[in-house]
């Protein structure tokens, strides 16, 4: 694999006063420029991974850890929050609470001003923030004004004020309807494949990871389960089912059909209606 922006070795973690660890031995390398989507049941220990890359753990909650997380071939537990929100952007569930000022402009602002940028820093980054989210016509709005979904391009834009190289969403289309959801990820997308931002989105809602994301990490019990291309994780469907993981629909309507390789599997719409398509000539 190529140089890894982000590598977790062996990472353990438990919460205080708590009997089970949270995460438990987990290794993931990550390469600059990949898409890769978190996802498993409740209480698996998704957010806690999220915390653990924005350093809200350790800097703003304690607990006992073992193993490395290494970003950009350092440890991050070396750095303050500070240095790792230059690297790591992190957009959150609820866009009411990481919303915080009242002007779509001061929200992007608000980081940057705590960094001590220059002006002309800052308004650089305001307008190419806003561009690459695509919501320039918000810049001079009230944010109480703004639905869900442009909130949550908000929290992205105003994570992306501080050019991270890395961008770490945790169920961040959670309040949204699918054309809500499909939106975002369409933005998370460009970022990734245009500017080379790498994301890491958790996320629920299979149907859209599989489309979006070119690796899949299943969270367990605090451990990853499995990793690897969406047709390689969403093709073992009992053990999904075991674990409680929603299996992509269209994925789901193929297996019953007899598909199961990378060939054959489709996990977007557009696959499904070609896979139906050859099926059916048969
Ligand atoms: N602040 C905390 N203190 C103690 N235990 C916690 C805390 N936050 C989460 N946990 C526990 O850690 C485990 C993983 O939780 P979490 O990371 O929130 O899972 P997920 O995001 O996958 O639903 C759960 O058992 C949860 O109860
Ligand atoms: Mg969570």
């Amino acid at each position: 694999m190529l140089l890894a922006i982000l590598e977790i070795s062996n990472f353990t973690f438990s919460y205080p006063r708590s009997p089970q660890p949270a995460l438990k031995d987990i290794n993931l390398r990550v390469a600059k420029g990949e898409f890769i989507g978190i996802t498993g049941p409740t209480g698996a220990g998704k957010s806690t991974l999220a915390s653990c890359l924005n350093g809200i753990i350790p800097h703003f909650q304690g607990g006992t850890a073992q193993g490395q997380i290494s970003l950009q071939g350092s440890s991050i537990f070396e750095r303050s929050t500070a240095q790792i929100s230059r690297v790591v952007g992190s957009v959150f569930q609820d866009p009411e609470a990481q919303i915080i000022c009242t002007e779509v402009e001061q929200e992007l602002a608000f980081g940057l001003e705590n960094l001590g940028f220059e002006p002309a820093e800052i308004e650089r980054r305001i307008a190419v923030a806003l561009d690459m989210v695509g919501i320039t016509a918000l810049r001079y709005w009230p944010t109480v004004a703004l639905s869900g979904g442009q909130k949550q391009r908000v929290a992205i834009a105003a994570a992306l004020a501080m050019l991270p190289e890395i961008l770490v969403l945790d169920e961040p289309t959670s309040e949204l309807d699918p054309m809500g959801t499909e939106d975002i990820f369409r933005v998370l997308t460009k970022l990734n494949q245009e500017y080379g931002i790498t994301v890491i989105i958790i996320e629920q809602k299979t149907e859209h990871l599989a489309a979006h994301a070119g690796r899949i990490v299943i969270l367990h019990n605090g451990e990853i389960a499995m990793d690897g291309e969406p047709w390689q994780v969403f093709s073992q469907q009992e053990a999904l089912a075991a674990i409680g993981v929603r299996i992509p629909q269209v994925a789901q309507l193929a297996r019953m059909l007899g598909g199961n390789s990378k060939e054959t599997l489709p996990l977007t719409v557009e696959e499904g209606r070609r896979f139906l398509e050859r099926m059916l000539r048969r």
